[in-house]
């Protein structure tokens, strides 16, 4: 850890790790003791490593996988719902594990639906991105989770936040936090890693022997997220510290209040077919895209379809999403 001059045995370093996010979570006011947490797990390392943290801090933490049908040249939906599975039955086996099928679920997989839909330009990303932040946000709320948490990391939010600067996007900026508080309908969302580099967290995930799938997903490859972080990196390797001071100088600022939200809440309403928050008049943009009216039954995560206990049910996960969710009518 060039940045903070330490060096670590692994024992140590995962004990660091540990007392490092339970910092961030208090200084970011993420939740309290006893909050009951939803991770959103992808497979990665951030995110695995994420509810083994949380675990070992004693929090209350169930996971969702969100299974897109992304295949390439690693099937790489179906080695993630693996290595999730796997973490869980080892690691956190009195969890829940939650699996949304979109394919079971809204009939379509990611890619296919990115090329029937206008959205994305052909790329499944936009697609996918809106279908996440909908079924995680719908997901957390309705099963009255407190708080939604990611793994996004300090790589992440440093590209994301070097994207929105460049083109100066103050709304987004005002948005980019640790903490999202819940509001109309949408869920509390947190990024308890928001301050490790990503080199950090495929530490903590080596050290503690957690298996994770190594590869991006092959829609990312290349994207401008990526060729941002590649900056970031050349950055950090002249100056250390560099990608540290950038973000959390930005939320200094952004806590003193030099990026406001455009005040258009007042626009927010109910979806007319599934109900979740939207500034898009009648139905949301989640409920165009995938052609959802109120004719084909706008309840899709009905609220038995998905929770699946730790250990031996895992076999039974696709099954019951198949027999529970009605997709009837999409
Ligand atoms: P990404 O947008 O792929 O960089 O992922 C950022 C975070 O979103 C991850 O750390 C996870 O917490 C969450 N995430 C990404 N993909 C999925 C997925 N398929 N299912 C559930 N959570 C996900
Ligand atoms: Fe969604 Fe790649 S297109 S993770
Ligand atoms: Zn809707």
């Amino acid at each position: 850890m060039r940045h903070h001059k330490l060096a670590l045995c692994g024992e140590h370093y995962s004990e660091w790790f540990v007392n490092s996010t339970q910092r961030a979570i208090e200084k970011y006011k993420m939740f309290k003791p006893d909050a009951n947490i939803l991770v959103a797990v992808s497979g990665g390392k951030d995110s695995l490593a994420l509810w083994d943290v949380l675990a070992r801090l004693g929090y209350k933490a169930d996971g969702l996988y969100i299974g897109l049908g992304i295949q390439g040249e690693i099937d790489y939906s179906d080695q993630s719902l693996a290595c999730i599975r796997n973490f869980a039955q080892q690691n956190v086996p009195n969890a829940q594990l939650h699996v949304v099928d979109i394919a079971e679920t809204y009939g379509k997989t990611i890619p296919e639906i990115s090329r029937a839909s206008t959205r994305g330009h052909g790329k499944p990303c936009s697609a996918c991105g809106l279908t996440k932040r909908y079924v995680m946000n719908r997901l957390a709320a309705e099963r009255g989770y407190d708080v939604l948490a990611t793994g996004h990391n300090l790589d992440d939010e440093a590209a994301v936040l070097m994207q929105n600067t460049l083109h100066w996007q103050t709304g987004y900026l005002a948005r980019q936090a640790p903490v999202l508080e819940a509001s109309d309908g949408l869920a509390k969302k947190v990024k308890p890693f928001c301050r490790f580099y990503e080199r950090e967290t495929a530490t903590y995930a080596v050290v503690r022997n957690i298996e994770y799938v190594y590869d991006e997903c092959p829609h990312a490859v290349g994207n401008l997220t990526n060729f941002y972080k590649t900056l970031l990196n050349q950055l950090e390797a002249e100056s250390p510290g560099a990608k540290l001071s950038f973000y959390v100088e930005f939320l200094k600022a952004r806590q003193a209040g030099f990026f406001q939200a455009p005040a258009d809440k007042s626009n927010l309403h109910a979806c007319e077919v599934c109900g979740q928050p939207t500034t898009a008049p009648g139905r949301c943009a989640f409920c165009r895209m995938w052609n959802i009216t109120a004719a084909s039954g706008g309840a899709l995560i009905s609220p038995d379809a998905i929770a699946v206990r730790g250990d031996d049910a895992f076999d039974d996960v696709e099954t019951r999403v198949a027999e529970t969710v009605d997709v009837s009518g999409l």
